[in-house]
């Protein structure tokens, strides 16, 4: 999978398929399985590190993962998260996205939208690929008063939609989209070229990405966008699973949507 390929793929109407990985093991299997995106998430804050939150996540942890992650995967698309405050300006960005870079990731995400102008756009200036990630930002999460759906109102959607157009015109190349109305990440879907990846935004994303702690039923009290595919078999067959759901769009439901 590459960055030209997940385009193809929103063209043509092919489901992408995330989920996110922390070290080799997990990468291995997804990537054997023919996930597309292998996503090395800052979640690593909680579900590795036990935290309430990702504020506390660094670069060094996140290249640490990343060097684990990537030594196990051929096919996959690599993307690492820029964690909390490794992006409050453009030469820190850079720095600290080079180092994700040459850990083995392929392309990098970051949080946010027009008020980061500066920081996507050095990075497009030096070739480092990125994923933007609007809706819910779990690195916000003081500032939004919890992890709560996003763009409920008029203005908030306008204003996500809006910060959406800003980034694929910087040159963004994919977007991850979390907890917002199904009906407004239809219409981001409709409204860019570049593809979107859901977590609880509805079935129309180009593609679905999952924390693999929550596919794989292990995380307490996930919240309503997760489904569990490990209710049976093994690690495999819930990741093939959650593949084939995502491919014929029998993953998210309505229950799983808001
Ligand atoms: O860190 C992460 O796992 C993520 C996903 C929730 C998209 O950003």
């Amino acid at each position: 999978m590459n960055i030209q390929q997940l385009k193809t793929h929103k063209q043509s109407g092919t489901k992408i398929t995330c989920l996110t990985a922390y070290d080799n093991a997990f990468a291995k299997i997804f990537n054997e399985c023919g996930i597309d995106i292998i996503l090395i998430g800052d979640s690593l804050g909680n579900v590795i590190q036990g935290d309430e939150n990702t504020l506390s996540v660094t670069t060094e942890e996140m290249v640490y993962h990343t060097q684990s992650v990537a030594k196990g995967v051929s096919k996959a698309l690599l993307i690492a998260d820029m964690p909390y405050q490794s992006y409050t300006n453009a030469e820190q960005t850079l720095q600290n996205a080079q180092q994700l870079i040459n850990g083995g990731a392929q392309m990098v995400k970051l949080e946010g939208g027009r008020e980061h102008e500066a920081c996507f756009k050095i990075l497009v200036e030096n070739n480092i690929p990125i994923c933007g990630h609007l809706g819910l930002q779990p690195q916000s999460v003081i500032a939004m008063g919890g992890y709560k759906v996003q763009g409920k109102d008029k203005d908030s959607a306008q204003n996500i939609l809006d910060d959406a157009k800003a980034l694929e015109s910087w040159g963004v190349q994919a977007l991850v989209i979390e907890c917002i109305p199904a009906s407004l990440a239809r219409k981001i879907t409709q409204q860019l070229n570049i593809p979107t990846i859901g977590i609880g935004a509805g079935v129309d994303c180009d593609g679905q990405v999952l924390v693999s702690y929550d596919m794989l039923g292990i995380t307490q009290n996930p919240p309503k966008f997760v489904k569990n595919f490990l209710t049976n078999g093994s690690i495999k067959s819930a990741t093939n699973d959650f593949i084939q759901a995502v491919k014929n769009q029998t993953f998210p439901t309505d229950k799983h949507s808001y």
